[in-house]
């Protein structure tokens, strides 16, 4: 291996989405193959760990074969193997984790475990220039939201983060309150977008305390509850609405699903703006499933056009979960001579900060 190149193989399987990717010089993506689970979830409008755990292991071994098939790569010209071994559901992640310990000893190469969240900022980095340091990264999925300051790839200090719901998880709440399907994040995105003009409905845009780089997403959700369904009350000792969902018309579904989106973002943005102004970082990585959306994706895009920064922005498959993203913050690790040993195993937390 020369000094600043590398192919690496990278498994994830830390939610419902089993992936394989094959990423050279912790830049260039091969292959990039994710085998998604949402149709065995969408029934129970969440991940169940169990059935995700089992499909992981159905579906990982032709998703790692065809990711090296797409790469045009055999494994014995692999230089190491990743796996995002935290945070994410314990038994899901095993099944990642566990085979690429497995290829990595059965090739005497070295294996590398990394950080989910953190990798997600570093999608931005996939099939694009060079990154100027400091930056500030803005993750938001549909298990965190936060904003780091970062003096390099694997320099990160969190600055702030949501205290309740993720952006991702209070997006697929308000989806599912319109009738929406699972997941529903892009689709409340997609009605959003049909709507003209000014969002009319007042959410509110929680903001914490001025100071703070935390977020909060429950007041929203409850607001967009009471926006559809009315202002529940006490009947025998059960909560009663007046309205529900199927009460509303279409131009009332695509206002709140615009106003719903306008608060979020709004929150989103305006942090990462005082997070820009506090740290003075003239570069913005960005990245989770939620950057896919396209009213997020427009403001971030204006704020680095006012404040002059260099934005770095996933593109949308990038966004959400995939093995390519950990393959980058693999990379840096293998540059800098880290290699993990065998005992290393999943968490489902990651280190000792969210
Ligand atoms: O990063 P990700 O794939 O998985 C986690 O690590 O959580 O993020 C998934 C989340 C889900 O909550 C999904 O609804 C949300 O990202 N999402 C979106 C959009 N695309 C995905 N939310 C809003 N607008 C979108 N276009
Ligand atoms: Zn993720």
């Amino acid at each position: 291996m020369n000094a600043s190149r590398s192919l690496i193989l990278a498994i994830e399987s830390s939610c419902d989405e089993t992936a394989a990717a094959v990423v050279a010089d912790g830049c260039r993506t091969l292959s990039n193959v994710v085998a998604t689970q949402h149709e065995l979830h969408r029934e129970y409008r969440g991940v169940v760990p169990e059935i995700a755990s089992r499909a992981h292991l159905e579906r990982i071994l032709p998703v790692v074969r065809r990711a090296l098939a797409e790469a045009e790569v055999g494994v014995d010209q692999l230089d190491a193997v990743t796996a995002g071994t935290r945070p994410g559901l314990i038994g899901a992640l095993l099944v990642g984790v566990s085979l690429a310990k497995a290829v990595a000893w059965s090739l005497s190469k070295p294996f590398l475990g990394v950080d989910h969240v953190e990798s997600h900022l570093l999608a931005g980095l996939l099939d694009a220039g060079a990154v100027t340091w400091p930056a500030v990264g803005l993750v938001v999925s549909g298990g965190h939201t936060s904003l780091y300051s970062m003096q390099g790839p694997l320099e990160l200090e969190r600055l702030g983060s949501t205290i309740d719901d993720a952006a991702g998880e209070a997006f697929d709440k308000a989806a599912t309150m319109l009738g929406l399907p699972y997941p529903g994040g892009p689709h409340l995105d997609e009605l959003a977008e049909q709507h003209v003009g000014t969002p009319g409905v007042s959410l509110p845009i929680s903001l914490m305390k001025k100071a703070s780089l935390d977020f909060s997403f429950s007041g929203v959700k409850t607001a967009m509850l009471y926006s559809i369904r009315g202002t529940p009350r006490r009947v025998d000792g059960k909560t009663v609405f007046d309205r529900s969902e199927s009460d509303l018309d279409e131009t009332a579904r695509t206002d709140l699903a615009a106003s719903f989106r306008a608060a979020v973002v709004s929150a989103l943005t305006r942090k990462t703006r005082a997070a820009i102004e506090r740290t003075g970082a003239g570069t913005l990585l960005a990245g989770g499933g939620v950057v896919a959306n396209r009213l997020l994706r427009r403001e971030l895009e204006a704020l680095a056009g006012e404040l002059g920064l260099k934005l770095h922005l996933p593109r949308t498959d990038l966004c959400v979960d995939n093995a390519a993203m950990l393959a980058v913050a693999a990379h840096h690790r293998l540059l800098r001579g880290d290699r993990d040993p065998l005992s290393v195993t999943a968490r489902p937390t990651s280190r000792g900060r969210r």
